[in-house]
């Protein structure tokens, strides 16, 4: 297999944990025989300072000509009083746009050994395992008109979403669901939002192309409490746009931290893989983040771009036993040291390095 990979490893800790995520695809290249090509290339607040734009050109290009991008975070404090369209974030949102991938696959799972540093009790986590379908093109963040009157003191932004687009994006969530325990979540807020109400009618009508998955609808201001009181109880969640985001963010406290959550654009021309953590600016360059969410972004790659299962469960699994030995970043510690080993990045690195060669030539779980 041969890929071409664009990495766009952006600012705060995302040079960190994506050299991490290209280091375990070199050592999944090197032992089943494939070639993946790396290209490295600016984005967000790195680019606005180095080339006074969030997304350059070159970058987009680049990106458009690869078969996968694998991006680290964008945002800085220094750029907090810019406006949204100068921000280190367009960079991102254009780059999504241009990929035109919208289907976000944004898996949820709570490893055993990490239920304690959650702050839901142990029973309700352990075993929950949820992949949010959010969709990534519509809604909020790229509906017209938006603006900000600072003469009128006044400020709007525009949810829209087309039948289409829904309907998309719902057929990905549906087939998924499909592989998985055949059960789908629909999010919206149709007591009050016309836009919501497309939403579910549409999702309705396409339920009706997958009549072996069962399908739920909630409101999202229910679904956050749901997710907190019974996780194990959701499959597949799908979700518009800013409802997603807020959603799995939530989904760090299901998994102990936020650190542990990868994620995967597809649908579109080329695929954006991205951890879903930000940019961590007070821990940047501090050898402290935790790589694993990249790490398991670079198994969705795999995945959804190289068709190699295998080898993204291989990486899965070595995530696990890492853990289950023991082994630590500082954002996986809650007080307790006791039996557990504390790793920088790059130590966490090696490990997960190590331990995938291992399962590789001898696959378990
Ligand atoms: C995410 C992030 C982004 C988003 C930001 C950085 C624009 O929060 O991927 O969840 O809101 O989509
Ligand atoms: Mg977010």
């Amino acid at each position: 297999m041969h890929l071409k990979i664009l990495v766009t490893a952006g600012d705060g800790i995302g040079p960190e944990v994506t050299n991490e995520a290209v280091a375990v695809l070199n050592e999944i290249a090197q032992a089943g025989g494939h070639t993946f090509e790396f290209d490295h290339r600016r984005i967000g607040g790195v680019a606005i300072v180095q080339d006074g734009t969030p997304l350059p050109a070159d970058t987009l290009a680049a990106a458009l000509d690869s078969d996968a991008v694998l991006l680290g975070a964008v945002g800085g404090n220094e750029f907090n009083s810019l406006a949204p369209d100068k921000r280190p974030e367009a960079g991102l949102l254009q780059i999504r746009s241009a990929l035109g991938g919208f289907a976000n696959l944004r898996p949820a799972f709570a490893f055993k050994e990490l239920a304690v540093n959650s702050p839901l009790r142990p029973e309700i986590i352990d075993g929950a395992d949820i992949l949010f379908v959010r969709e990534l093109l519509g809604g909020l963040y790229f509906g017209k008109p938006r603006e900000w009157d600072k003469t009128t003191g006044r400020a709007f932004n525009t949810m829209v979403y087309t039948r289409d687009e829904v309907a998309r994006v719902a057929r990905i969530a549906f087939d998924l669901a499909r592989g998985r325990r055949k059960k789908l979540t629909s999010v919206d807020k149709a007591n009050v939002l016309e836009v919501s109400q497309l939403w579910r009618a549409t999702v309705i009508e396409v339920a009706a192309e997958f009549p072996d998955v069962a399908l739920d609808h909630q409101y999202v201001d229910a679904m956050a409490m749901h997710l907190m009181n019974r996780p194990k109880d959701f499959d597949v969640v799908l979700t518009e746009n800013l409802f997603g985001d807020i959603l799995s963010d939530e989904s760090g406290v299901i998994t102990g931290s936020l650190g542990m959550l990868p994620s995967a654009t597809i649908g579109g021309k080329v695929n954006l893989y991205e951890p879903v953590h930000g940019s961590a600016p007070d821990i940047a360059g501090k050898g402290l983040a935790n790589p694993l969410g990249a790490i398991m972004t670079a198994a969705l790659i795999l995945r959804h771009s190289g068709g190699l299962e295998a080898e993204a469960a291989a990486i899965e699994a070595a995530v696990r036993k890492v853990l289950e030995q023991g082994f630590r970043t500082p954002d996986l510690l809650r007080g307790n040291k006791e039996g557990l080993t504390v790793l920088s990045t790059t130590e966490m690195g090696a490990k997960v390095r190590e331990t995938v060669k291992v399962q590789l030539l001898a696959p378990s779980r």
